[in-house]
């Protein structure tokens, strides 16, 4: 049986999902694919922390390892900032392989110059992963758009501040406790400014809004408001008159064919699909022309979730290349 050889960059949270994935479904992705998968290196900074039992003898701190292995096809990556995951990323669609991202710091910033240069290549990139979690919506979109126009999206785009309002409207906890709740429950970034501010989920939005319109709006007319705006008393006194404060991404395309967004806290009531979306879960909803308003809903942030759907991106790709799944 052909095997297939992968490299995990980055090893935190996500990568470790990846791998854990990977280990337990061996068997049944072989069965489905027809291919055998192997995690043949794991790039990481400091090689003298195994992280997880078993794999020391597969980490390197060189990515020059990557390339050396012969049989590479495969490249997850779960870096966090732009670089060097971009410059990584470039260099393994050079060398032919298809890559995976949860990185959507690098996505927003530099995602239609991967995918262009994959398609150059011949190789795919999967980037479920960089929006909303486990939820499905890259691939959602993607089919949608086959048919339908987008003309306006509107979502909760970041697992750790709906956790933390959903905390302290339920439970009553502060700010600090619900934000150190997220970050144990390895929901929330390793800074996690960036949640509590916006910046991840405008990046997000960011990258929804090159897939529905094929551009972006200038980062810098875009809104971006934190929940470090919002307080405990004003969350109580909200969910005494009935409405729910929801930390919301929007992005629209005008009658002018301008990309307009904006992020921040919004008060919805019980009428609003963002409404019941409580805890780690995200919640995109899409205007569409032909299917009306459409609202996809999952865990948006979380080891597992995040990396099943980038072990799906793997194969799908896959299977697209053996010509029997097509959406990537
Ligand atoms: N920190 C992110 C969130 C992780 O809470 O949504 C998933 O992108």
């Amino acid at each position: 049986m052909a095997v297939i050889k992968a490299a995990i960059l980055g090893f935190g949270t996500v990568g470790q999902g990846i791998y854990h994935i990977l280990n337990e479904k061996r068997e049944e992705l072989r069965e489905k694919l027809g291919v055998e998968l192997e995690v043949a290196k794991i790039v990481v900074r400091d090689t003298s922390r195994e992280r997880v039992p078993g794999t020391q003898h597969l980490l390197t701190d060189n990515i020059d390892d990557v390339f050396a292995e012969k049989g590479m096809q495969v490249v997850f990556e779960a870096i966090v900032n732009e670089e060097p995951a971009f410059s990584y990323l470039q260099r393994a669609i050079e060398h032919k392989c298809h890559v995976i991202t949860a990185n959507k710091v690098m996505f927003a910033k530099r995602g239609i110059e991967l995918q262009e240069l994959a398609k150059k290549n011949g190789v795919f990139v999967g980037y479920e992963a960089t929006v909303a979690g486990g939820v499905p919506i890259i691939k959602t979109m993607k089919n949608i758009l086959l048919v339908n126009d987008v003309s306006r999206i509107q979502g909760i785009l970041n697992g750790t501040t709906n956790y933390m309002l959903t905390k302290m409207r339920q439970e009553g906890w502060s700010y600090d406790q619900a934000l150190a709740e997220a970050q144990r429950l390895g929901y929330a970034e390793a800074d996690p400014f960036n949640d509590v501010s916006g910046q991840d989920a405008f990046k997000k939005l960011m990258i929804l809004s090159d897939l529905a319109f094929g551009e972006q709006p200038a980062w810098s007319e875009v809104e971006v408001i934190g929940i470090d705006t919002l307080t405990l008393d004003d969350i109580k006194a909200a969910n005494e008159k009935g409405l729910r404060y929801r930390h919301v991404a929007e992005v629209e395309k005008n009658a002018e064919g301008q990309i307009i967004g904006k992020v921040a806290p919004m008060l919805v009531n019980a009428e609003h699909p963002l409404f019941p979306i409580d805890d780690v879960f995200n919640a995109v909803s899409m205007e569409t022309n032909y299917i009306g308003t459409l609202t996809v809903t999952g865990p948006g942030a979380g080891m597992y979730p995040t990396a099943s759907v980038m072990v799906e991106d793997y194969a799908e790709i896959i299977g697209k290349r053996a010509g029997f799944v097509v959406s990537i």
